[in-house]
């Protein structure tokens, strides 16, 4: 790969867990607006479940996640209380014979949570909802610190998939990252959900931190290929500095440049490939049998899913839910939120309602991120001669790319090998909100 190539397409450009980003949502849509989407859901719709719990032990100095560190559980326990009672708030607005059919506890770290906490959550998420008896359950853990009674509490709730945090066991790596967890720890956590009956593991992995180096980062895939786990994510560091004030305690001069993070994640993938791994989307890796290795994929705020519900309801704080009419995100600050719960109404502070445009290049984009290939089919299908401007814009497309980074493929094209690294950079070709001047992640 030329290094010509990789500099050209290293701008930063968004992740794309959604359709208009979340930079995109504003304040006019709020609860009024959230209320009738949810009245307007259809009897028998099937539901997903995202839960955020904002809390951490400490702080990792590269986390882009909503969370903050608390010494003390009272905060937690007390946000407990406005979650309990918007998911019952939110159970009284579904539509009969709802079907949840995937949950997902994200933060943060929901380990923070006490074993009795995590029975009395699933238990009111079972008791408000209608969940499925084979929906999927998973968890964001971080192992580091990690209870047994916690993961017991976790395997009697109902939990089948967790992904646990990694990103590099590299000492050095960790100090400047403020992150200091060891193999055998995470291993031992590995271990105990598998005991308990959580066969399902993901690790998450980051490249692009500071210090990092392909050789770091092949010793971490080394260590986390012993624990064997069924998927592994790569995703590359987001450093936005401006936004996040605890990412300036990470020196820029101590970060790989555009080339290093390319030659890192490809040294990732040629691992992760020699060891049996199929690789999945842009960043992520899964077990032949596993899926997400062979089942429908979608795109959403926790990256590569085989969770194709209709409508996601995000609760707890900063939480999004996407809705057949448009996106909706909580407020952010766990106090605001408490505040709006505690009043009976719903926590919206922000959202986008979806024009059919949004919808089109929406779908465009989720199936390039996910298939690597314009839909050219599905979409005449789905949207008629509204499709037309879309597809001259491939055409468009396939006639400028001087690189290779895609080839025709009937009335459209599909992402080459040599094109994947850049699919963001080429979904972007077609988000007619895309500012190259806005703060983005980088684009390797
Ligand atoms: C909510 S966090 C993880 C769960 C748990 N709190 C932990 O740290 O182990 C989800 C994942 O997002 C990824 N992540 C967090 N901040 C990031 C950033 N700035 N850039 C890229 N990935 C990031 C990490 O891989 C992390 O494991
Ligand atoms: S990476 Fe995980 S543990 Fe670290 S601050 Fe972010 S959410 Fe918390």
């Amino acid at each position: 790969m030329s290094l010509e190539l990789v500099k050209r397409y290293s701008a930063p450009v968004p992740r794309y867990t959604s359709y208009p980003t979340a930079p995109h949502f504003s304040p006019d849509v709020g609860p009024d607006t959230y209320g009738t989407w949810l009245a307007a859901l259809p009897p028998g719709v099937r539901l997903s479940i995202y839960l955020h719990i904002p809390f951490c032990d400490s702080l990792c100095w590269y986390c882009g996640c909503c969370t903050k560190a608390v010494r003390r559980y009272d905060p937690v326990a007390e946000y407990l209380t406005s979650l309990q009672a918007e998911i019952s708030g939110i159970a009284q607005r579904l539509p009969i014979g709802h079907a949840v059919t995937h949950i997902h506890w994200g933060g943060g770290s929901p380990n923070i949570l006490s074993s009795e906490d995590i029975t009395r959550l699933a238990e009111a998420q079972r008791r408000h909802f209608r969940v499925r008896d084979d929906a999927e359950f998973a968890v964001e853990i971080d192992p580091r610190g990690f209870d047994e009674e916690r993961i017991a509490a976790f395997a009697r709730a109902g939990v089948t998939r967790v992904s646990l945090g990694v990103q590099d066991f590299d000492p050095k790596v960790q100090a400047a990252i403020n992150r200091h967890q060891s193999f055998e720890e995470t291993q031992r956590a590995a271990e105990a959900f598998r005991t308990h009956g959580v066969d399902a593991i993901n690790v998450d992995l980051v490249y692009g931190l500071p210090h990092q180096t392909r050789s770091t980062i092949k010793h971490t895939v080394e260590r986390v290929l012993e624990l064997r786990p069924d998927r592994i994510a790569a995703f590359g560091y987001a450093h936005l500095p401006t936004r996040l004030k605890h990412q300036r305690l990470i020196s820029s001069a101590t970060l790989p440049g555009a080339v290093e993070r390319f030659g890192q994640a490809s040294r990732i993938a040629r691992v992760l490939a020699r060891a049996g791994y199929v690789r999945v989307g842009l960043d992520h890796y899964a077990l032949p049998g596993d899926p997400l290795a062979s089942g429908v994929l979608a795109r959403n705020f926790q990256g590569y899913t085989t969770d194709t519900a209709d409508t996601l309801l995000g609760l707890g704080a900063s939480a999004i839910g996407r809705l057949p009419q448009g996106y909706v995100q909580n407020h952010a600050s766990t106090a605001e939120y408490a505040r709006r719960i505690g009043e009976g109404g719903l926590a919206t502070a922000r959202g986008i309602a979806l024009t059919e445009a949004d919808e089109m290049r929406g779908f465009v984009i989720e199936r390039l991120m996910c298939d690597l290939a314009f839909p050219a089919r599905e979409l005449r299908l789905r949207y008629g001669s509204a499709s037309e401007e879309i597809l001259r814009e491939a055409q468009a497309l396939l006639q400028a790319d001087q690189d290779h980074l895609i080839e025709p493929d009937g009335e459209a094209f599909r992402v080459t090998d040599r094109g994947r690294p850049f699919v963001r950079s080429i979904a972007a070709c077609f988000d007619s909100y895309f500012d190259a001047t806005a703060r983005h992640a980088p684009g390797v």
